[in-house]
């Protein structure tokens, strides 16, 4: 099997530089869904802000301007999206760091919102991403995805021919709805929404249920 996180790493360093600016490439189609996964983040006021795959940390560079007071954390595992993200916004209130989606290394019960945009079909064990936004995030706290959304013929071809074998962006599985809805359900979180974006994309938000004693 394909080492899908080095591939990711390997492809994101190669792309930091030029990834705020892409043109006509895969990345340049990330530009169009910060509008509404901002405004699903600000559906609700929030104090610790988590970016898991935060890139070169636009979401988090927009949202500083708006709500100053809040606490900012961005995750990625390319060290050198990491270094763009960190050149960019220099603030108090903002941390960045190297790490993995998988294995989050942040205390229980932190964060109040945690957003994974465009990242989450990277990741080769997504019940693991899960497991660790629920353990992070506060109870009540919501998870906003953001990803790639298409018809079931697409998605067959692009899980089961385009990303294993044809090319090596370390791209592993793009979810269907009721895939990515049932992963949300089966770790803890009620499903709030779940809305198809122009462009192939999709928003889902789930908020983290406290469990009964
Ligand atoms: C297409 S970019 C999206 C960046 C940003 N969220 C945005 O929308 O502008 C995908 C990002 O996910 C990161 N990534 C991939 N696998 C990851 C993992 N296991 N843990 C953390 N970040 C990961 C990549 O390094 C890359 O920066």
């Amino acid at each position: 099997m394909k080492d899908y996180k080095e591939l990711s790493r390997i492809e994101f360093n190669k792309q930091a530089e030029k990834f705020d600016t892409a043109k006509n490439n895969c990345y340049e189609l990330c530009q169009d869904s910060y509008d509404p996964a901002n405004k699903e983040i600000v559906k609700e006021p929030f104090k610790d802000f988590l970016d898991i795959g935060c890139g070169t940390g636009n979401t988090i560079e927009y949202l500083l301007k708006e709500y100053p007071d809040a606490h900012y954390t961005g995750i990625d595992l390319a060290e050198k999206m990491i270094e763009v993200a960190k050149k960019k916004i220099q603030h108090d209130n903002v941390e960045f760091l190297v790490g993995d989606a998988e294995n989050l290394p942040f205390e229980d019960n932190k964060y109040d919102v945690i957003i994974c945009k465009e990242s989450i079909h990277h990741y080769p064990n997504p019940e693991k991403f899960f497991k660790e936004s629920f353990r992070v995030l506060k109870p009540n706290g919501r998870l906003i995805i953001v990803d790639m959304n298409c018809n079931t013929v697409l998605r067959l071809f692009w899980n089961k021919v385009l990303f294993p074998y044809l090319i090596n962006m370390g791209d592993c599985h793009v979810f269907s709805e009721a895939e990515i809805k049932e992963y949300y359900t089966n770790h803890g979180f009620k499903v709030l929404n779940y809305q198809t974006l122009p462009k192939m994309r999709f928003i889902c938000s789930g908020r983290k249920v406290e469990k009964e004693v």
